[in-house]
């Protein structure tokens, strides 16, 4: 028997993908206010993009891809996240031959093996935005307030932003030194790994969660001491327009972001409502991510991703409801006129009704008592009188009103519908 899915995946169910279908369209219709269009990449790509783009010390590339050998012997990876894929398809397909910036949105499936539980899944879903070619701060700006319009159209209210530079190669050069010598001086205390990223990527220690780690980082150094004039100064523009537009903010010096591509400012929305995994969005500046893909291609990005399961636990936990699905426009209900039945409701389908009928052979009690519990708007009942007299009566299952239609001029029945 194989009934049960792979640990850290989720079936969304028909109850739920309502819910689905409506944070996907709040999501598009705020991407496109703000200028966004729909991308959609592969879900594979060449395991180099990742190992490339997201940097081969992080936790994503290093532990936690869904990477395997295809037929012809590539290397091949289910993708972790969104923006390498969205950048190799910015590049591919030259869109930079198009006025800049480009402004893309997605909504994806992503894959990561990592430890199940609340907010976290092998398999999981996100809806991002990139922006490439535009050094601009108030880009940075534009993309949190996409973020903060989206969460508040949505209802949401108990999710904090912060905020913080990470500065461009020149300062993190800096920067690291200080956190070499800061952290070599507590080498014995850090955890095994961070060991190891002592002389990798010093700063992935800021981001350990494990509490012995965590002690230390509370004494790091703090990169924004250590951020070039031109960095601060974009930094200065990004929190300015955030004020300008009325964004509240906290500046955290310890957001690093798990992934290598980041430049200047990242940021991040968190919720404290939903246990450990609070971080519903992150995201930030990736200045040479392109770059680094293509070196001919010296291109500015930046952009975000929200995980949508982590988004549905907050809105669970404040209460939200979301709008309601309506049931059929009309239950043709049996008294042994199957055929018939099938016949209408194929017509009035075929002209953009939402039409349902028994195929269980219910009693016509229980064919009612159906109508009612998918809320059925109108129902019908087709049995031989009816068939011969070619007409029947419409009932309005919400104030009991009848009417006599037309079985054989479909038209006739829509009208009372509601002129669909
Ligand atoms: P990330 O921080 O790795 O960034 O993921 C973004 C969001 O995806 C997280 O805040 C979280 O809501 C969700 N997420 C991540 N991993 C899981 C998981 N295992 N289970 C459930 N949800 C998860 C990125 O992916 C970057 N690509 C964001 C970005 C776009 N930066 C610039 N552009």
């Amino acid at each position: 028997m194989i009934t049960k899915a792979p640990r850290g995946t989720c079936d969304i169910l028909p109850e739920a993908a309502p819910h689905w279908k409506y944070i996907e369209k709040v999501a598009a219709e705020t991407a496109r206010n703000f200028g966004f269009s729909e991308i959609r990449t592969p879900v594979f790509e060449h395991t180099e993009l990742f190992e490339r783009g997201v940097g081969d010390t992080t936790d994503v590339v290093q532990k936690e891809m869904y990477t395997f050998l295809d037929k012809g012997e590539r290397s091949i990876t289910l993708r972790p996240e969104g923006t390498a894929s969205v950048a190799r398809a910015y590049l591919e397909n030259s869109l930079y031959a198009n006025p800049q910036p480009t402004k893309l949105f997605y909504n994806i499936s992503c894959y990561r093996y990592e430890k199940p539980q609340a907010g976290r899944l092998r398999e999981f879903h996100q809806f991002g935005c990139e922006a490439f070619g535009s050094p601009s701060p108030s880009l940075d700006a534009e993309l949190i307030t996409l973020v903060d319009t989206f969460l508040k159209k949505l209802g949401i209210t108990d999710v904090s932003l912060y905020i913080n530079s990470i500065g461009c190669p020149e300062c993190r050069k800096k920067y690291n030194d200080a956190l070499i010598s800061y952290f070599k001086e507590h080498e014995e205390t850090l955890c095994e790994t961070c060991r190891k990223r002592l002389y990798t990527n010093p700063m992935r220690i800021l981001d350990c969660k494990s509490p012995i780690c965590k002690k230390v980082n509370e004494g790091a150094p703090v990169i924004l001491d250590y951020i070039c004039d031109d960095c601060s100064e974009h930094f200065n523009k990004v929190k300015e327009t955030l004020d300008a537009v009325g964004i509240s903010y906290t500046i955290d010096p310890y957001i690093v972001r798990g992934l290598d591509y980041y430049t200047k400012t990242v940021f991040e929305f968190v919720s404290t409502n939903i246990g450990s995994q609070g971080t519903v969005c992150g995201g930030g500046r990736y200045d040479n991510l392109l770059r680094e893909l293509d070196p001919s291609h010296d291109i500015p990005g930046i952009g975000f991703a929200i995980g949508i399961e982590r988004l549905l636990l907050i809105m669970q936990a404040q209460g939200i409801n979301f709008p309601e699905v309506s049931g059929p426009d009309i239950y043709v209900a049996s008294l042994g006129e199957d055929i018939a039945v099938s016949k209408l409701v194929t017509e009035l389908r075929r002209k953009g009704i939402y039409a349902e009928c028994d195929h269980l052979g219910r009693s016509l009690k229980a064919q009612m008592k159906q109508a009612d519990k998918q809320k059925a708007l109108y129902s019908l009942v087709l049995g031989s009188e009816e068939v011969k007299n070619g007409s029947a009566t419409l009932k309005n299952m919400q104030d009991g009103s009848t009417q006599n239609v037309n079985i054989n001029n479909t038209d006739d029945i829509i009208k009372v519908l509601g002129g669909k």
